[in-house]
């Protein structure tokens, strides 16, 4: 369910590709629902859905929800797309970015062992303004869930909240969405009436969250803040358990999807984004910026103050002081000496910097792409080697700009 403005984020766009460490919220939710298992995914976008199809890329189906009527109108967009589908749905709201693979599990066993017609996940919380409330009957089962904008002065002051993860019978879902009346207040169709209609039946159960951390929702900018905070403890603790060295976890920013090989350090001041892969037993910092997808081989060094961009080094490399190195392809056993830069940009495009295995870079080298350094050839400390005036192997070039010196035994 992405088809949110996010008007109350104060953003623009659409809310599923608002981003949180780096990759857009609908992400975790599709990863949280591959992760369990599901057959099939079905997004349905509203808001400046082009975006939203880019993003997919074809990855998932995705349904077009063409005016913005409500969650259950939403859900009920989603009918063809499932058309002939006669088993569990889950629905999830993509601004409820926490909840995992794990939970989905449970809700869903839940739901089978008491073959249920919905079952949704519920939360007691200290401040449930702006949820949806659980009203239980006596005997515990739900009523049904009724709105901040409905609830009677005595209703808001039920504490147990929805969270906005259910798992529902296919057919009686659709039923139940196509008897739901618009809301007199909101003018939507809440998904949340169509629970109410099926718990006519006693055939609705609300599960207690195990973790109340995953229920949290994105409503406001500070839940933003607080929950893009809550997922970089968990990235950071999945890279721990994984034998990553993290010296001062409160100091280092991983996006979500990098991969880091056991044994890294990774020491006070980085930040690691978008999906770049760290090798084994690297030293990353302290502060160091990796970025663009790079790609880092085992057992190499990104030091202090030095940004990597778009760029591939393999092993054992040594980056170590003060560099900028983008849209690069190094090659193993290399050392950058500091202050070294890939000069990659003229202006007006990005151009690439070649540096083959077992070269040593100058400090204050500037490499003015395009340009290839060849195999152990070697800068002086402050060349310039200009566009296309590729150092051929074993060379040495100094000055500025850089000639030929000699050729290395
Ligand atoms: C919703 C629930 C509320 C629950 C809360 C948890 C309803 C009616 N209410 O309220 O009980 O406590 O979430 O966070 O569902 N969406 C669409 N199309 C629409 C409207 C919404 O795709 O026309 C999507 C949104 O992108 C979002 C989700 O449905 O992912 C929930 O909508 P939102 O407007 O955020 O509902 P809440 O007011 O937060
Ligand atoms: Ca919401």
């Amino acid at each position: 369910m992405a088809a949110g403005r996010g008007a109350r984020l104060k953003s623009d766009g659409p809310k599923a590709l608002e981003p949180i460490c780096g990759r857009p919220m609908v992400e975790f939710l599709l990863n949280a629902a591959r992760a369990f298992g599901a057959r099939k995914t079905v997004v349905v976008a509203g808001h400046r859905i082009g975006e939203v199809r880019n993003f997919l890329n074809g990855s998932t189906a995705l349904v077009h929800q063409k005016k913005q009527l409500g969650s259950g109108h939403a859900v009920s967009q989603a009918r063809a797309a499932l058309s002939g589908f006669d088993g569990s749905v889950l629905v999830l709201y993509c601004d409820t970015p926490l909840v995992t693979a794990k939970t989905l599990g449970e809700l869903v066993a839940d739901h089978g062992r008491h073959g249920t017609d919905c079952t949704l996940l519920a939360v007691e919380s200290e401040n449930p303004l702006g949820y949806g409330r659980i009203q239980r009957a006596a005997d515990g089962s739900v009523r049904k869930i009724i709105e901040e904008n409905d609830a009677s002065a005595e209703e808001k002051k039920i504490r147990e909240i929805n969270v906005g993860c259910y798992v529902f019978k296919a057919a009686p879902l659709f039923r139940a969405l196509g008897e739901v009346s618009v809301n007199a207040a909101k003018h939507e169709y809440y998904l949340t009436d169509a629970v109410g209609i099926l718990a006519k039946n006693g055939k609705v159960r609300a599960v207690v969250a195990s973790d109340r951390e995953e229920t949290l929702g994105v409503n406001t900018p500070s839940d933003l803040v607080r929950i893009e905070a809550m997922m970089e403890q968990k990235i950071l603790n999945r890279h721990i358990e994984n034998g990553v060295r993290i010296r001062d976890p409160k100091t280092t920013w991983i996006d979500e999807g990098v991969v880091i090989g056991a044994g890294t350090v990774v020491l006070p001041h980085v930040v690691i984004e978008e999906g770049s892969v760290i090798g084994k037993n690297c030293v990353i910092g302290p502060f160091a910026r990796v970025r663009g997808g790079s790609r880092i081989g085992d057992g190499s060094v990104i030091g202090n103050f030095v940004e990597v961009t778009r760029s591939v080094i393999g092993k054992k490399t040594l980056v170590k002081h003060l560099s900028y190195v983008g849209d690069a392809a190094i090659g193993s056993s290399v050392n950058i000496g500091a202050g070294t830069i890939t000069a990659n940009y003229d202006g007006r495009k990005k151009h690439k910097t070649v540096i083959k295995d077992g070269a040593e870079i100058g400090s204050g080298t500037v490499l003015v792409a395009p340009v290839t350094v060849g195999r152990s050839a070697k800068t002086g400390a402050g060349a310039v080697v200009t566009k296309g005036k590729n150092v051929p192997d074993r060379v040495v070039v100094v000055g500025v700009p850089a000639r030929k010196l000699k050729v290395r035994s």
